[in-house]
């Protein structure tokens, strides 16, 4: 290959992954005919829209245009509670709602579906995480966020991604043995960092889990000037070649701090919307997965957070279905406040 080909071809490449991300991002968009009458509706109810980076770009700025936040799950958890409004609407997932009805219980909290879940809490059943809390009982029991309210109920403490690491590694400090639920990329992770003594359950998301390296090695000779941007919940082989691990809010920090003029992305492709927002002269490009050969029906997109879409939020802001609003029992809220309010309490202190 000639000096001229291989700049040809490598323009050629770029160009298609360039279109490809538009065309993606212009299938998702909403008319603008829909946005201006969703965003009166909201805006006429006095609701707090509260959204995370991975839903789609147009809810996201509704949240931002309407006086609501977008953010990762944990700053979600922060604003929901603090917030003076007494309706929340959570565009998320439903762990996410949950944990806004279990800090602001005398709040109503709803979602357009309550349908959209995550592969993290389904894979990690009550009865079966609550048996193996029992067999184990002298760990301290850390479970992710992303659980349900009858799994933090049964834990010690509730972390995130963004905060994991510093909890885990306190409570390594202090001697405690850990039970760790329910994702294993993660938990792997932490264990790696602090050389904590985890046990750790077996569980991942459909979405992180699909990032191989096997064409990275392709897309970083396309772009031998592009960062890696990892979200902890990807395989071992991703997090170990990155130059960034973290959160989603954490990744978007890394993306404005590092230098690269551009980045290759392993997380929900979402996050696209702030991240270009913030560095509007980097180029971003969406990692690879193991596409057609996966498992993942929506490669680099969380099939739960695709729910959120404009046609159930305003089925919500006109008729107000009781079954999108988010409920706790509540046995199990008083037992969940407890090791996320120890969560909300460390975060203060680091
Ligand atoms: P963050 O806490 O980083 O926002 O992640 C939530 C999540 O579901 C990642 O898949
Ligand atoms: Fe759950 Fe993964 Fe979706 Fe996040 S991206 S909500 S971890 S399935």
């Amino acid at each position: 290959m000639t000096a001229t080909d291989y700049i040809a071809t490598h323009t050629m490449v770029k160009e298609y992954l360039a279109t490809a991300l538009a065309d993606d991002a212009s299938k998702r968009a909403v008319s603008p005919e829909t946005y201006d009458r969703v965003k009166a509706l909201l805006q006429h109810s006095g609701v707090c829209l509260i959204a995370h980076y991975y839903v789609d770009a147009d809810l996201q700025r509704l949240a931002e245009e309407t006086g609501g936040f977008v953010g990762d799950s944990l700053e979600m958890a922060r604003f929901g509670a603090a917030h003076p409004a007494q309706n929340l609407i959570v565009a998320g997932v439903s762990f996410m709602a949950e944990t806004a009805k279990i800090l602001s219980p005398e709040k109503r909290v709803w979602m357009p579906t309550l349908d959209a879940t995550c592969s993290l809490d389904l894979g990690c059943p009550i009865d079966l995480f609550s048996a193996f809390c029992d067999a184990h009982p002298d760990r301290t029991v850390v479970v992710y966020a992303n659980t349900s309210a009858a799994v933090k109920a049964r834990a010690d403490w509730v972390v995130t991604s963004s905060i994991g690491l510093q909890v885990i590694e306190m409570l390594d400090r202090r001697g405690e043995r850990i039970l760790w639920a329910p994702d294993r990329y993660l938990g792997q992770y932490i264990q790696r960092k602090t050389g904590a003594d985890m046990l750790l359950w077996d569980s991942a998301c459909v979405v992180h889990e699909e990032f191989r390296i096997q064409d990275l090695d392709q897309l970083q000779q396309v772009y031998p000037e592009a960062g890696l941007l990892v979200h902890p919940e990807s395989p071992e082989e991703m997090v170990l070649r990155a130059d960034a691990v973290g959160s989603t809010s954490q990744l978007i920090a890394a993306a404005e701090r590092l230098p690269h003029p551009a980045f290759i992305v392993a997380t929900d492709k979402g996050i696209f919307y702030k991240m270009q927002q913030r560095v509007p002269h980097k180029r971003l490009i969406e990692a690879p997965t193991r596409g057609a050969g996966g498992s993942c029906q929506s490669c680099a997109h969380c099939p739960w957070m695709a729910m959120n879409g404009f046609s159930r939020l305003e089925h919500l802001l006109r008729t107000w279905p009781s079954d999108c609003e988010a409920k706790v029992p509540a046995d199990l809220l008083h037992a969940a406040r407890r090791p996320l309010d120890r969560m909300l309490a460390f975060t203060a202190t680091v």
